[in-house]
């Protein structure tokens, strides 16, 4: 009898290493879904971008972003369930991003979610997209088996529409616990690459033109200096007016909180005082008339002087060295045991030199996720619903798609 049990319980923890999990994203302008084995195999891994979309209007729109969610996530689900080689009725649960992000682009990711594992009555796992953006570098260490990297980790989410420092840890196999240590209080870091790519006539997302152009100018030209936040303590019902609230200290606790809003300032005003205008406006009117120009393209770099490479290469310096500074900072003062970096920023390519010899430097290991699990995909949403589908954690039918869902407490 209990031979009998044992084999069952045996047999169901073995069909949950094998679970299928398909899971789907659209918090923002990438429609996406995945199928993931065992929470470490990426079956399939399918994104449709609408970054050619929103291009035209230097950011995303929310509005057209939710009718091309809408447009594609049907296609997309169907391309990632073929690509796995699998029939949808095989997949063991569906997960989804129920948030942060935009409203209506959830939506459109949930509700199909929903409706799919009402459908093929197969459990939903509700998923947070920061959740999902640390699960990729962790998913791809185990798909190259890896040892685990010991916990705790110092997680650093650093993306268009986020910058923060998680401290991650794993109480049980299903359950991680996250507090957050560090977060921007105005812009986040991909953001002030957005803005400033588009104040110096480059083209969207700036990140990448940024990352390539900045390999021809001198990083030391412009000296560019971020202040530091002053340490806050909580206070409860106290709002800040257009300002994110900055995370909870104690009375004189350092701060690893993030302010991305000054330097594109200083960009700006270093453009007025140096007469910059007319060159800026130039190469705007070169990228409009071919906008198949690439940021690596040699056409590209042609575009910028030197005075714009210097420009651009002391913005990025500027920008890698203060998310190094608050990531190693953070690192040692809350005894993590080795740094994750994750979101559409951990692409940068001075930002992944300079993190490992730093972390070489200190024996402190890094890891950051393949170029094609940094930017959203829905890969890392099946990952991070793993554990949750080991506990099983699942999400009511209620489950809500909410625009500032937050992860883990300060
Ligand atoms: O994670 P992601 O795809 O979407 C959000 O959740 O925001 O990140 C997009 C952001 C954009 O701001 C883009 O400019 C930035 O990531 N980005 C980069 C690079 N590639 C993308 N920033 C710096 N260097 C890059 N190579
Ligand atoms: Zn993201």
């Amino acid at each position: 009898m209990r031979d009998d049990h044992d084999s069952s319980e045996r047999k169901a923890l073995g069909l949950k290493r094998e679970g299928l999990i398909l899971g789907i994203e659209s918090s923002c302008d990438e429609t996406a879904a995945a199928v993931v084995r065992g929470g470490s195999e990426a079956l399939s891994n399918v994104v449709a971008s609408q970054m050619n979309l929103h291009a035209n209007y230097g950011g995303v729109v929310p509005e057209l972003a939710s009718r091309e969610h809408l447009r594609n996530v049907v296609p997309v689900v169907r391309a990632a369930v073929e690509q796995a080689g699998i029939r949808l009725e095989d997949v063991d649960a569906v997960a989804v991003t129920e948030g942060p992000g935009l409203a209506g682009a959830l939506l459109v990711g949930l509700t199909y979610a929903k409706a799919l594992s009402f459908g093929l009555g197969k459990p939903l796992i509700g998923v947070n997209h920061l959740e999902g953006h640390i699960h990729a570098v962790l998913m791809e260490a185990r798909q190259r088996a890896e040892a685990p990297m010991e916990l705790p980790l110092l997680a650093l989410v650093v993306s268009g529409g986020h910058t923060h420092l998680y401290l991650a840890e794993q109480k049980s196999e299903g359950v991680w616990s996250y507090r957050n240590v560090g977060r921007t209080v105005d812009d986040a870091a991909g953001e002030a690459y957005d803005k400033v790519a588009k104040l110096l006539g480059l083209g969207y997302p700036g990140g990448p033109w940024i990352d390539t152009l900045a390999r021809h100018g001198n990083p030391l030209a412009v000296p560019f200096r971020f202040a530091k936040i002053k340490p806050r303590p909580h206070r409860e019902g106290v709002s800040l007016p257009n300002k994110k609230a900055p995370a909870k200290l104690e009375e004189g606790e350092e701060s690893f909180d993030f302010s991305f809003s000054g330097i594109k300032t200083a960009v700006l005003r270093y453009i007025e005082t140096h007469h910059m205008r007319e060159s800026i406006d130039a190469r705007r009117r070169a990228l409009a008339e071919h906008p198949d120009w690439r940021p690596g393209s040699d056409e590209a770099a042609a575009l910028c002087d030197a005075e714009t490479l210097d420009l651009i290469a002391s913005f990025q310096h500027a920008v890698v060295g203060n998310l190094l500074r608050q990531a190693f900072g953070a690192a040692e003062r809350y005894g993590a045991r080795g740094i994750v970096v994750s979101g559409g920023v951990a692409a940068n390519s001075e930002l992944r030199r300079r993190f490992q010899s730093e972390a070489d430097k200190r024996g402190l290991p890094v890891a950051f996720p393949s170029l094609a699990l940094s930017t959203d995909n829905a890969a890392m949403i099946a990952a991070a619903a793993w554990p949750k589908f080991v506990s099983g954690d699942f999400a009511p039918e209620t489950l809500a798609a909410t625009p500032q869902l937050r992860l883990g407490g300060s």
